[in-house]
């Protein structure tokens, strides 16, 4: 072991120039892995050692699992290192780094129909939810408090095609969670399913704009009438809380009569993963809020201690500054034309997989509304394998494809869902649809090839 004192050529070791500082030209003991080494290492050789073992990684590019942007061009890349070293939070050291979030949330609450919105950067959606849910429940209490009413129970209304950080937000935050179940072929909720759920107590209602299940959307239309209706005949004011996680950034340039955001009345927050279709790397979300007011003074911070006085809303202190950079580098640089075309160009790709795989007469498409790039298939009843066993040979391939099960009262529903993202290209796509061509022959052949269990194939954010 390097830490082993004794070890006399460890010295000498670190002594050798570069060139032969790696692998057996240089040592050929155990890199250290619980304990901090007592020496110093050559650079280029620590750099060598951390770079091949995570060639055991797989390729980001062929992750078809995960929603979170995997190539961002070299102008930006070059921004991103230029702001690595500075932290978000020193706003008085930093002001034009402020200056540009601010311009940044601003366009954003442009992009989803308020030019008076108020919002802060995150470090992703799951952030963003818990700000949002906190902010409504605690403008739940002050208004149950000035009521002289009980304000011990507060509950929040979703369905079951939320992303866990919804049940995460519950359980930390000391909120009953009632969740609306999916049914055999209706994974999304509507203004009919919340009936028996909300009533005085209900802080918020969620609504997702692309689930992460099956990347359809709720009806955010009719739970907006609902909740207006409550409104004008109970006086029960029920904001809706819009987790477009990962349609934030897809509904505006594609489908811009969708209306999913501030136009509707009762949303009063919404949630956008930057680092999804955003365009930037991983690392940036954002939560909005319908204007200032919404968020209630008590909540924010005046920090003093850096300096000035800075109002903060935010679960972390110190963050990155260079995500909210990129994606400001992204507004500028693509500008509304350039989202559009990447968006739709995605979108087609998303929709030539699905043909593909249907050509197959071997899957069901679940999603029905291509409002995001995302397929999301289960095999017809009569083949001999199953999808779990499609998405351990995929991996032989290269390709990283989810296979899991959907949500309670459909859960006997076995997915392999495929995220489309900008650098997987018409070209990619028929390569991959080559090689699911070929895992399935491969699988008819002989259906006894051992699956992935479930559970190591469930993360799929
Ligand atoms: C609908 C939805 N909401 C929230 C999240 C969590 O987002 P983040 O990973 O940015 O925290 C995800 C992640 O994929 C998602 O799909």
């Amino acid at each position: 072991m390097y830490h082993n004192k004794k070890d006399s050529r460890r010295s000498e070791l670190i002594q050798r120039p570069p060139e032969e500082s790696y692998s057996g030209r240089w040592v050929t003991q155990e890199i250290p892995k619980d304990k901090i080494p007592d020496e110093s290492l050559d650079p280029r050789a620590t750099y060598l050692f951390i770079h091949d073992e995570l060639n055991l990684d797989c390729n980001p590019s062929l992750n078809l699992a995960s929603f979170v942007t995997t190539w961002m061009e070299d102008e930006a890349e070059k921004i991103i290192i230029e702001s690595l070293n500075k932290n978000y939070i020193d706003e008085d050291e930093y002001p034009q780094t402020r200056i540009i979030h601010d311009r940044v949330i601003r366009m954003m609450g442009n992009m989803c129909h308020s030019d008076d919105s108020a919002g802060t950067a995150t470090i992703g959606s799951s952030e963003a939810i818990m700000l949002a849910l906190l902010v409504h429940k605690w403008n739940w209490r002050k208004r149950r408090e000035a009521e002289g009413k009980d304000f011990s129970r507060p509950n929040i209304v979703f369905g079951a095609d939320v992303h866990s950080c919804w049940e995460k937000f519950a359980l930390y935050f000391d909120v009953e969670m009632r969740v609306i179940p999916m049914t055999e072929d209706k994974y999304t909720i509507n203004g009919k399913d919340i009936i028996d759920y909300v009533d005085e107590n209900t802080i918020a209602v969620g609504a997702v704009l692309g689930t992460t299940f099956t990347g359809q959307i709720d009806d955010f239309t009719s739970i907006n009438k609902y909740l207006l209706k409550l409104k004008k005949e109970q006086n029960l004011d029920i904001p809706i809380h819009v987790d477009a996680a990962s349609g934030g950034f897809v509904a505006p340039f594609a489908f811009p009569d969708l209306k999913w955001d501030f136009r509707l009345e009762q949303v009063k927050s919404i949630n956008i993963s930057n680092h999804k279709f955003g365009l930037v790397y991983v690392g940036m979300g954002t939560v909005l809020f319908k204007n200032k007011e919404v968020i209630p003074e008590e909540l924010i911070f005046h920090i003093n201690y850096l300096g000035g006085s800075m109002p903060n809303y935010s679960l972390n202190f110190s963050k990155p500054s260079s995500l909210v950079i990129a994606q400001y580098y992204n507004f500028l640089r693509l500008g509304k034309t350039g989202y559009h075309n990447i968006i739709n160009n995605i979108l087609k790709v998303a929709r030539y997989v699905e043909a593909k795989l249907l050509e197959t007469g071997k899957f069901k498409i679940l999603t029905d509304c291509n409002y995001l790039p995302v397929t999301a298939v289960c095999l017809l009843n009569d083949n001999k394998y199953n999808v779990f066993q499609i998405s351990k040979l995929l991996h032989e391939y290269g390709w990283v494809v989810p296979a899991y099960t959907l949500p309670p009262k459909a859960e006997h529903i076995a997915v392999l869902r495929i995220v489309c993202r900008e650098r997987f290209t018409l070209d990619m796509a028929e390569n991959f649809i080559e090689d699911v061509n070929k895992v399935l022959l491969e699988l008819e052949q002989n259906s006894s090839i051992e699956s992935a269990t479930p559970s190591t194939t469930t993360n799929i954010c």
